[in-house]
């Protein structure tokens, strides 16, 4: 395929769902009502996202920094989870979504990382979209992790210093079997990644929308993926060059 080529449908898609918190302060509801509406929001885009023709839809539910928010505020947002993970299987059975997740796994509260086990276990044979949520996840971290790996590699002798390559590193990250996001979606405005997927984005289209994540449609995706169409992808190129490699393709 020639870098002008890219698809229409962007096969993975990123999402940073923010704006629960100001959603229930809109209403002079608690913040943990905001976190129950963007749960429910989740069937939704994972419907859309389907209807779309996405094949990879990465969510990103709980960051590395989220910890320092009130004690209340995480045992709520761990509850959800739970709630949501056992709730949710049989919509994903029918929709043949196979969960993943992405994160430190081992810090999450033992009851719902045994039900995210289990909800991935569950879900595994399905084919139509991988629904990776990342949980407890920092890009910092996530690269911290594949260093890790790789020196101790090194360490037992079966790679070479001057072997490390891109492909080492993307092959060493939490996300090693899926392909890089084509195109992220930031909910509520903010102009930042948040140590989101750090690695990943190099080249990602990024679409930001102040709707709040519980707000956030199947119009509103849709309309998030007439604009990533509506890009020309350059990877770097110039223009001439996509020109002349489209023309050849
Ligand atoms: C996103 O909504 C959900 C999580 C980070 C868990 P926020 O809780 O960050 O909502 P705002 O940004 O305060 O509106
Ligand atoms: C990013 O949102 C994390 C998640 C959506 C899980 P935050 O609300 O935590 O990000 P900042 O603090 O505005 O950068
Ligand atoms: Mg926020």
């Amino acid at each position: 395929m020639s870098i002008a080529s890219s698809s229409k449908v962007p096969r993975h898609t990123a999402i940073i769902m923010d704006g629960n918190g100001r959603w229930a302060k809109e209403r002079g509801w608690p913040r943990l009502k905001g976190h129950e509406q963007g749960a429910l929001n989740v069937e939704t885009i994972c419907e859309a996202c389907i209807h779309e023709g996405v094949e990879y839809l990465t969510l990103y539910a709980f960051s590395t920094e989220n910890w320092k928010r009130p004690a209340l505020e995480v045992a709520g947002l761990m509850l959800l989870l739970e709630r949501f993970l056992s709730e949710k299987v049989a919509m994903m059975n029918k929709n043949g979504v196979r969960l993943a997740a992405i994160g430190r796994m081992a810090d999450l509260p033992e009851a719902a990382r045994k039900r995210l086990e289990r909800a991935i276990e569950e879900t595994s044979r399905n084919t139509r979209l991988t629904l990776t949520l990342a949980l407890n996840y920092g890009g910092r971290d996530e690269i911290v992790d594949a260093v890790r790996s790789i020196a101790a590699e090194v360490g037992e002798g079966k790679l070479k210093p001057d072997q490390i390559t891109a492909e080492t590193i993307s092959s060493h990250l939490y996300t090693r079997t899926m392909p890089d996001p084509d195109l992220l979606i930031r909910t509520s405005g903010e102009m930042r990644i948040s140590n989101f997927l750090l690695w990943q984005l190099s080249y990602t289209e990024i679409h930001v929308t102040s709707k709040l994540w519980p707000d956030f449609g199947a119009d509103d995706l849709h309309a998030a993926i007439v604009d990533y169409g509506s890009r020309e992808r350059r990877y770097g190129a110039s223009v001439e060059n996509l020109t002349n490699s489209a023309n050849a393709s």
